[in-house]
């Protein structure tokens, strides 16, 4: 059924995500400079790539509402307080947070835009919670690699590339400092997650080997 957009439930809920999305981002702007206060530099790159898809997320839900410019809309919801000193419960809330909007809340808010006949949005909330989903996962994966201590030690062998200089280490366990630039081990991200890296972490090997 046809809904008038000022009336309708989807106007609520694209403030919701509106400001759920705004949060995100400035959450993890906040996590961010936690995992530099703690030397954790690739660590502070994820989450400040994240905060601004989180970003993207919101200007995208914002431009819906464009008709709505003047006015002013209340909503009622629930925010959480995600603060700790721990990078691997900041990661874990977060990923907690993602699987939230990707399982529950933008199918939600998808179903009930399309019942009243707004299919651009409810197409939007769908694929903005596939995207959450993958952050979710990133981020469950850090968070175990943390706990597991397998973020700088692999017994299997893996490669790693530093965001400093683009070094590529290969082996078990990172050195303390990246051999090539010298800075600290956490400018390391592990290939499998490395920016623009352009081959399979596994399929990499180095010249002359
Ligand atoms: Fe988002
Ligand atoms: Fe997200």
């Amino acid at each position: 059924m046809a809904v008038n957009f000022s009336q309708s439930r989807t106007k609520e809920n694209l403030m919701r995500a509106f400001a759920g999305e705004s949060q995100a981002r400035n959450r993890y702007t906040i996590a961010a400079e936690e995992a530099e206060n703690k030397g954790f530099y690739a660590l502070k790159e994820i989450f400040l790539f994240t905060a601004e898809q989180e970003r993207a997320h919101a200007a995208r839900f914002y431009e819906f509402l464009k008709q709505e410019a003047g006015n002013t809309i209340e909503i009622d919801g629930t925010y959480p307080v995600d603060q700790s000193e721990s990078l691997v419960e900041l990661l874990n809330m977060a990923a907690h947070n993602e699987r939230q909007e990707h399982e529950d809340v933008y199918p939600a808010f998808a179903k009930t835009a399309e019942e009243e006949g707004f299919q651009d949005v409810a197409y939007t909330f769908r694929e903005i919670a596939e995207v959450e989903k993958v952050h979710g996962v990133r981020f469950t994966k850090l968070a175990d690699m943390l706990k597991n201590e397998t973020y700088y030690e692999k017994p299997e062998g893996d490669e790693w590339m530093c965001l400093n200089c683009g070094y590529i280490f290969k082996g078990t366990k990172l050195p303390t400092m990246c051999p090539v630039c010298h800075k600290e081990r956490g400018y390391f991200i592990p290939a499998c997650m490395a920016p623009y890296l352009g081959f399979e972490g596994s399929g990499y090997e180095r010249k002359g080997e």
